[in-house]
């Protein structure tokens, strides 16, 4: 097991690390257990996980060039965000003031607001300037512990602008320490010009749109908002088939208003993930348990909506499904890009447990992105994606709201916080 004798960076003396280990997704008491190490050390070299276990021991046994003490503090996995749109010009914080004065998002949505609002900016925008807004806000997120996030497309329901958006997020993946998943969200909306002729533009979804981002290879998933007044279930089945002979994998925005059948599809399209679902019905909860999909939930959303009902998580939790938890951040419905704030709203409005939050942010969220192999967890031979957060309890996080809690982050073994 140990090839080298030389380490790179030990983090010592921790209070807790919470292991998360688990080479499936965790369901039932799975997802109550962290795999907490009490006043343990970590030990990385080549940007990998070399040793976990009893800070003596591992002091012992390696030379090093640099130590980390994380006495009376708790270290983690990086936080795995799996259902981000970072990329869009304006911000719409009017919405915000409109939902409060008693107007609906589906309201917002067919008067001008929503989605729509935000295509206009990102079809003028240049490649360069998506770039310098979304690496801002992606940085941001870094310095929050978040170390891997999905990205998707779908502000520019053009096939030049969502190439354009791809591209951006292809440019900031390489510049920027974050690792970045990207998806393509052609179906986000029917763009103003196609608002009375879904036809046409689905055609141009799947003919034009889905191929040419399959030929540039920019995206790894394709996602549709699924819903009566965007994507409807028949619509959604034909866009995704197409999607899927092209080779594209399927994430899914589903049911998250009105019990509409997306989480029966997102089982019959065989998608990785099946995201919202606070409306889902309980025949919607089965399938996703017998099909395998991975119910992302996002109550930063429903929060920021000023809705009082939210996906039922514990419902899910006593079907044995997996759940993973995700900030949707974006600039519309919710402008949240702190996993550690979700982590408060899991506990407190869904009755997550703490430890079962915090699997859901960390390894969940990596399966849910296929990446449960590489990140989500700190075990040897995984990617040294690493925090250090200034809490003397994992239970401390959902408890403390709305600060940032993280002081030191660490990913691929780069010290990018500390
Ligand atoms: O996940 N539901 C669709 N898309 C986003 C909203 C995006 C927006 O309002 O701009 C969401 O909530
Ligand atoms: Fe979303």
């Amino acid at each position: 097991m140990i090839k080298n004798k030389h380490l790179d960076i030990i983090i010592k003396n921790a209070s807790q690390i919470v292991t998360a280990t688990s080479n499936i997704p965790k369901t039932g008491s799975a997802l109550q257990n962290l795999g907490i190490i009490e006043g343990g050390a970590i030990g990385i070299a080549d940007g990998m996980i070399s040793c976990v276990g009893n800070t003596e021991e591992i002091l012992k046994t390696f030379t090093v060039d640099t130590i980390m003490d994380a006495s009376q503090k708790v270290v983690m996995p990086g936080f795995v965000d799996p259902h981000t749109h970072p990329i869009f010009v304006k911000t719409r914080e009017n919405e915000l003031e409109m939902r409060l004065q008693g107007k609906s998002y589906k309201e917002i949505s067919q008067t001008g607001g929503g989605i729509r609002a935000s295509i206009q900016d990102v079809r003028n925008a240049s490649l360069e300037e998506l770039v310098d807004l979304g690496v801002r806000r992606i940085n941001k997120m870094l310095t929050m512990g978040t170390t891997t996030i999905e990205a998707k497309s779908g502000y520019g329901l053009t096939t030049e602008s969502e190439i354009k958006m791809l591209n951006a997020i292809k440019m900031i993946n390489e510049m920027s320490d974050m690792e970045i998943i990207p998806t393509f969200l052609g179906a986000h909306e029917y763009p103003e010009e196609y608002k009375d002729d879904h036809e046409k533009y689905i055609e141009i979804l799947i003919n034009e749109m889905l191929p040419e981002v399959k030929e540039q290879s920019l995206a790894e998933y394709c996602d549709i908002f699924c819903e009566e007044h965007v994507f409807t279930v028949s619509e959604s089945r034909k866009i995704l088939n197409a999607a899927k002979e092209l080779g594209f994998k399927i994430r899914f925005h589903a049911d998250e208003l009105e019990p509409i059948g997306g989480a029966e599809l997102a089982a019959e399209v065989n998608a990785v993930s099946a995201d919202h679902l606070v409306a889902i019905s309980d025949k919607g909860i089965q399938s996703l348990k017998e099909a395998g999909v991975i119910p992302i939930l996002l109550p930063a959303t429903t929060f920021s909506l000023g809705l009082s009902k939210y996906a039922p998580a514990r419902k899910m939790i006593d079907a044995g499904l997996p759940i993973a938890l995700s900030t949707d951040f974006n600039p519309g419905s919710c402008n949240c890009d702190s996993q550690q704030f979700v982590t408060s709203l899991a506990c407190l409005q869904m009755k997550m447990l703490p430890a079962e939050a915090i699997n859901a942010i960390t390894i969940n969220a990596a399966h849910s992105l296929e990446r449960g192999k590489l990140i989500g967890s700190l075990e040897v031979g995984k990617q040294a994606d690493v925090i250090i957060l200034d809490i003397p309890t994992y239970q401390y996080l959902p408890y403390h709201l709305g600060s940032n809690t993280v002081e030191s982050v660490i990913k691929k073994g780069k010290i990018i916080k500390s």
